[in-house]
């Protein structure tokens, strides 16, 4: 049966975002609707509101989430009602051609629910990256949710569901960061900051935190980083190959995702090197590079989507992980917010304030 719930809407191009009156439907086969308890504002979300990503407004925002079952459509066997899970974005198919070959965190097919959740006078609501889940309730595909440790809090295990996640992975899945590595990562938010966490948990010699903000600088330190580099003061380029025996690093991660910043992680890169891009670029970017320098320097130039994680294998264990203590995801909530804070977090995640506000219902 269709509920009404509270859910914080984006109704159009930069334009704040109002709480609105959301109709979820019940779940129809293969879909589940899950009891929202915590939910991170990602810098995502962001880009949603001021249309970045694209114009299928209205969005129903929201997709770090982390909740209850409350109720399974027809066919649904992996989860039951009552099941804590984190929901995930790429809830994988099995059967594209990526999935086919043993790939399946490339899955070009990936499920979300069919059915719409709508407002009051019927708008269909475009919910973020196939969640939606700044609202009391929301409907997903069933494979979108991923039971994990229950004795894990919401607001910690949901940051797995996208920033967090998508910083791990881009060290260790996408980057391949390896024992005695140096690594650096550019912009240390909480997708950055998590790259450095990642970075430490694959046993990486040097990691090198660079950000235009202190005290980004100082919470990275605190999760791993040797070194840091204020990016306003230093040359970045140089200042990465000054600690790295004038070399540069092994691996270079991307967590901001902009031309400069680009350029700045292909440059500070040891010959042969790796740069992961898991920072989203906006349509109007361009890059510029000289094509022999592509060719001259050789490695890898990657991008991470999600990190190149699979939900069912990396969120049971990293929920695992933290619970030995073992991975230090409690550092990544700064604070917890109410429904009506999404707006007001969205300034503080721009003014740097923050690594993560958790909304907690
Ligand atoms: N690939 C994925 O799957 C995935 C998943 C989640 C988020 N993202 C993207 O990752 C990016 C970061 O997200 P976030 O939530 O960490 O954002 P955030 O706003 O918390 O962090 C961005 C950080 O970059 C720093 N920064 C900005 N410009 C910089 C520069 N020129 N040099 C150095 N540092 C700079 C900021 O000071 C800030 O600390 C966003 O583009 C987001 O959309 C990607
Ligand atoms: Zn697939
Ligand atoms: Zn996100």
């Amino acid at each position: 049966m269709a509920q009404q719930v509270r859910g914080v809407v984006a109704p159009g191009r930069g334009e704040p975002v109002r709480m609105e009156t959301v109709t979820v439907p019940g779940p129809g086969p293969g879909e589940a609707v899950v009891q929202v308890q915590a939910c991170g504002v990602c810098h995502t979300d962001l880009h949603y509101r001021e249309g970045g990503i694209n114009d299928e407004f209205p969005f129903l925002l929201g997709h770090e989430a982390a909740g209850v079952v409350e109720s399974v459509g027809a066919g649904v066997s992996e989860v039951a009602p009552g099941d804590f899970v984190v929901l995930n974005w790429r809830a994988v198919c099995g059967q594209c051609r990526a999935c086919r070959r043993g790939r399946p965190w490339y899955c070009f097919d990936t499920h979300n629910a069919a059915q719409k959740m709508t407002l009051e006078d019927g708008t269909e609501l475009s919910p973020a990256l196939g969640i939606g889940a700044f609202a009391d309730k929301t409907l997903v595909a069933a494979g979108q949710c991923t039971k994990v440790d229950p004795a894990a809090k919401p607001a910690v295990a949901g940051l797995l569901g996208c920033g967090v996640m998508a910083g791990l992975g881009a060290a260790i899945n996408t980057g391949g960061v390896g024992r005695g590595d140096s690594v650096a990562v550019i912009g240390c938010g909480g997708v950055g900051s998590a790259a450095v966490l990642g970075a430490r948990l694959a046993g990486a010699a040097k990691i090198i935190a660079i950000d235009l903000d202190e005290r980004k600088l100082a919470a990275a330190t605190s999760l791993g980083a040797t070194h840091t580099v204020h990016a306003k003061d230093a040359d970045v380029v140089e200042a990465v190959r000054d600690l790295t025996g004038g070399f540069g690093a092994d691996v270079v991660i991307d967590a901001v995702g902009r031309p400069e910043t680009y350029r700045q992680a292909f440059y500070a890169r040891d010959l042969a090197g790796t740069v992961v891009l898991v920072g989203v670029p906006t349509p109007e970017m361009r890059l510029e590079l000289p094509l022999l320098e592509v060719f001259g320097r050789g490695g890898s130039l990657k991008s991470s989507w999600y990190g190149d994680c699979l939900p069912s294998r990396d969120f049971p264990m990293l929920i695992e992980l933290y619970l030995q203590g073992r991975l230090d995801l409690d550092a990544f909530v700064s604070e917890t917010i109410a429904l009506d804070g999404v707006e007001a977090a969205f300034e503080k995640m721009h003014h740097g304030d923050v690594l993560r506000s958790v909304v907690v219902l």
